[in-house]
């Protein structure tokens, strides 16, 4: 007959297994059921290639941005608990949460400052994916998730921008939802949508919180699912062939996909010059099981980024200005900084070009990027017919130079001066030298890529000018000198 400590030991054992399916050994066999049956670990896979692993393949920023998502909807609902979306009593609870409720400032710190590095870490990662490559075929349908998961992130930030309902959120959805009202056609029906009524107020308040608290989250949540899914039954993570690293140690190599290759099956892996090579027949490749090297190394990143939101969060209180007054305009009402930019662009253009159309135009860009394998030939771009080539791209950088310098109230210089140095740039390419590495790196670079780059350096100097260099009535201000508005 059994010992009582066996009884026990041998029910606790069948608890144990009714829930988990593994045991404790460290056999691969063990860590394999460890992934597989865990609902939250077989997003991964048993085993993966021990590059794909590495730090700074993908710097882990998709993960990271998850992570933020996750700490976002826990301090989130934990905010719940004390946030009631209604005038006035909406902007009294931020109050308390400041002097009343226990660990209520860090609680609003947490949730918005990681709400800001959430989109800063989905811009950084849209954009490493990109230059790296990783936006091509078979990738290209989950570059397209990606673009819709950003829309829905930077939708998410702006709803919550409106709960504390202080002058800061009053003139921010102000501004952005005349944004909206603009928009050719359906403007005036969306922002009526959006707001419950022709003024900000209850109905709005209402409206944006249920955007912000549950319809929006939901569809992240679904799309980061799928998101995730995708990057597996697409190979997993992007790797260029380590025969082509050597060729060009400083970059991934970019080179068009064969048709054949686009429907490819999810145990294929296409490597980048196109040709599908099964998993099995990458040699000596070496892989590593997922538990625990993996693991570990997302646990260590999650702490980290984590450890740096708390610090933060204990350092920076989150701002709130006085109680919303529709009655009185701040000056300069701005817009969050990933909204800046386009708030720049009203300078220069009426608010249907600078608010509709051409965010639109590059949303639409970069989902349909991945489906033009536009110049993404090997051999270089000015191997053949140099000169006809440089001059078709001088070409088209003087008509868009033309269209941004004279079509505006004023020439746009964020976006005309980041065309010119990406040109020239692009351009030195064609000359007998740089030789080596560089030289090689600058002549293998896609058209797509530049544009990309040209892009890039466009945001970020209309978000720098309209954070830093703005003041009253939108005025050119010195940050050092006049401090940043
Ligand atoms: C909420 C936002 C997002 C989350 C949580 C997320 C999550 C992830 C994760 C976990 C991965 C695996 C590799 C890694 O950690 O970097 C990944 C890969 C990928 N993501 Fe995202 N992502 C987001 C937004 C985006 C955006 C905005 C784009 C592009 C427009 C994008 C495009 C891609 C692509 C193409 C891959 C495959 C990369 C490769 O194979 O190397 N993602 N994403």
């Amino acid at each position: 007959m059994p010992s009582l400590a066996q009884t026990l030991a041998n029910a606790r054992l069948r608890v144990w297994r009714s829930v988990f399916r593994h045991g404790f050994t460290s056999s691969n066999r063990n860590r394999s059921l460890i992934v597989l049956s865990n609902f939250f670990l077989h997003f991964h896979p048993v085993k993966a290639r021990a590059r794909a692993m590495r730090f700074t393949r993908t710097f882990y920023l998709g993960g990271l941005s998850a992570a933020c998502f996750f700490i976002l909807t826990l301090s989130g609902t934990f905010l719940m608990f004390y946030y009631r979306p209604a005038v006035p009593q909406a902007y009294h609870d931020m109050k308390d949460l400041a002097f009343v409720v226990p660990s209520g400032t860090f609680l609003r710190n947490l949730h918005r400052w990681t709400a800001h590095v959430m989109i800063a870490l989905v811009l950084l990662h849209m954009a490493w994916t990109f230059l790296r490559g990783a936006y091509r075929p078979p990738r290209e349908f989950n570059w397209v998730i990606g673009v819709g998961l950003f829309v829905v992130s930077v939708l998410l930030s702006y709803t919550g921008y409106l709960l504390p309902w202080d002058q800061l959120a009053y003139w921010a959805v102000t501004v952005g939802t005349n944004m909206v009202a603009v928009t050719p056609l359906v403007g005036h029906e969306l922002r009526l949508l959006l707001l419950g009524g022709h003024a900000i107020n209850d109905n709005a308040l209402l409206r944006f919180y249920v955007l912000h608290c549950v319809l929006l989250p939901m569809v992240l949540a679904i799309g980061v699912g799928l998101h995730v899914w995708r990057v597996r039954k697409d190979g997993g993570i992007y790797l260029p062939r380590e025969a082509r690293d050597h060729d060009h140690p400083h970059g991934p190599t970019e080179a068009p996909v064969p048709p054949a290759a686009l429907a490819t099956p999810a145990h294929i892996v296409i490597v980048d010059d196109g040709a599908p090579d099964l998993v099995a027949d990458l040699g000596d490749e070496p892989m590593l099981m997922t538990f625990p090297h993996l693991l570990v190394r997302e646990l260590v990143a999650f702490l980290a980024l984590s450890l740096c939101l708390v610090l933060i969060s204990l350092r920076f209180d989150a701002p709130l200005a006085a109680l919303a007054d529709p009655s009185r305009t701040p000056n300069p009402a701005k817009a969050p900084w990933y909204f800046v930019g386009v708030q720049e662009l009203l300078q220069y253009y009426p608010p249907v070009v600078a608010g509709v159309v051409l965010p639109s135009l590059l949303v639409v860009a970069l989902a349909i990027v991945p489906y033009f394998q536009v110049n993404v030939e090997r051999p270089p771009v000015w191997q053949t017919a140099p000169f006809r080539r440089l001059a078709l791209l001088w070409l088209g950088i003087v008509a868009l130079s033309w269209v941004f310098c004279f079509t505006g109230a004023r020439p746009v210089w964020a976006i005309v001066v980041p065309l010119w140095l990406v040109g020239v740039t692009m351009s030195v390419g064609a000359l007998p030298w740089p030789s080596g590495p560089f030289g090689v790196w600058l002549r293998t670079r896609s058209l797509p890529f530049w544009i990309f780059v040209w892009f890039l350096l466009s945001a970020a100097t209309l978000t720098a000018t309209g954070f830093f260099f703005r003041g009253p009535s939108w005025s050119f201000t010195i940050p050092w000198r006049d401090g940043i508005y």
